[in-house]
């Protein structure tokens, strides 16, 4: 195994695989309904990586320093046999850890398979109890007892699991607490996402931001809290323990603490291309590669150059002049 650094000295180490840039969500921070309509039109199966493209990429990030990878979409559970992709990835040497990000509408007709190939992680979105605010932050009015049932079952099952919450000023933060309350209660770790500027549509500004600062005031008002250490090198949410039961809860702070110089993810888009930050404008096109027949050493050498020329830090640099003049990657296309 090579050991790569980009240009402000960071490793390779996790991949993050969006397998569809299709979801059956239409959440108003990431494909808000008025511009995925029932007219958008999504990547034909043709444009879409296959399978076995998937495992061959795989195969080479691992040979650069890839340890870790994470699917997801659009909804990752939407991409038809799904589970066929995670079997051959749990074979790739030097992969320790695979995850999958989904919003659980699925999960409960596809769990038992999930787990019967090998994936044990799973990070689950869940904006609210609430129903009418989480149909609405949803855009399609479906209730969070379908994806309280799917967690239940999923945690039966075996798998180990986050849910994610994205807060939104005015929208969501009244369920902040009995979010809390909920997942604290179940062990389950709740981790709250700072809304942040992704995509060009989501119509972010600072103020719809509620800070890390602000929820854990509100939290620490009730629970009393010590922080847990790093899961991971560069792990993205900051933990906290609950003192009283040793729950954990977590803040995703992009927006307030941002942490770039840690950040050793790279994101391969459904179509095959590769970007080195979340918020980046432009990808490298890897089908291109793959498609025209090169050799694993060849295809290899051109990510070297990719990670290797890589400075973003979009996070730490994030300003007003910077949200309004970048054009992003949507989110449903890059995966989070
Ligand atoms: P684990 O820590 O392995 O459980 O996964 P994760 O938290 O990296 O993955 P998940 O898909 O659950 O992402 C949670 C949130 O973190 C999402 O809102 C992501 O967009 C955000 N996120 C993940 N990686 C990055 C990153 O590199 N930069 C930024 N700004 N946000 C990120
Ligand atoms: N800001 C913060 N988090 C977001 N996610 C999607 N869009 C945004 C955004 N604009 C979260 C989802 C999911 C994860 C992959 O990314 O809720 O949990
Ligand atoms: Fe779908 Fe996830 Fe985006 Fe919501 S955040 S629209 S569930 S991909
Ligand atoms: Fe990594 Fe870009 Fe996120 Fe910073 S903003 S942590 S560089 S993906």
């Amino acid at each position: 195994m090579q050991t790569i650094v980009d240009k402000l000295g960071r490793p390779i180490r996790d991949l993050r695989i969006s397998v569809t840039d299709r979801c059956n969500f239409r959440c108003s921070y990431c494909m808000p309904k008025e511009v995925f309509g029932d007219d958008y039109v999504f990547l034909p199966k043709s444009e879409l990586l296959s399978f076995e493209e998937i495992e061959r990429l795989a195969r080479i990030f691992a040979l650069l320093g890839v340890k870790k990878l994470r699917l997801t979409g659009g909804e990752p559970l939407m991409r038809r046999d799904i589970a066929t992709l995670i079997a051959k990835l749990t074979k790739i040497d030097g992969i320790e850890d695979i995850g999958l990000t989904t919003n659980g509408v699925l999960l409960g007709q596809q769990a038992q398979a999930l787990y019967d190939v090998g994936l044990r992680r799973l990070n689950m979105s869940l904006d609210a109890l609430d129903p009418d605010i989480f149909g609405e932050m949803n855009g399609r009015g479906i209730k969070p007892d379908l994806i309280l049932r799917n967690i239940d079952r999923a945690k039966d099952i075996g798998f180990t699991m986050k849910v994610n919450m994205v807060v939104k000023k005015g929208v969501n933060e009244s369920e902040i607490l009995p979010m809390a309350a909920y997942f604290k209660e179940r062990g389950i770790t709740l981790r709250y996402i700072e809304f942040m500027d992704v995509g060009n549509d989501n119509g972010w500004s600072f103020d719809s931001v509620v800070t890390k600062k602000e929820i854990y005031e509100r939290l620490a008002a009730k629970y009393e809290m010590e922080p847990a250490e790093e899961a991971y090198f560069g792990e993205v949410a900051k933990r906290y323990r609950y003192v009283d039961n040793g729950a954990e809860v977590g803040f995703i702070t992009s927006v307030s603490e941002s942490f770039c110089s840690t950040c050793t993810r790279a994101r391969l888009s459904s179509e095959g291309k590769l970007y080195t930050c979340l918020f980046a404008s432009d990808g490298f096109d890897v089908r291109a590669l793959i498609r025209s027949g090169l050799s694993d050493e060849e295809v290899m050498d051109q990510l070297i150059g990719v990670w290797e020329r890589r400075a973003d830090r979009y996070s730490d640099e994030r300003t007003e002049q910077t949200v309004k003049n970048r054009k992003k990657i949507n989110m449903s296309y890059i995966g989070g």
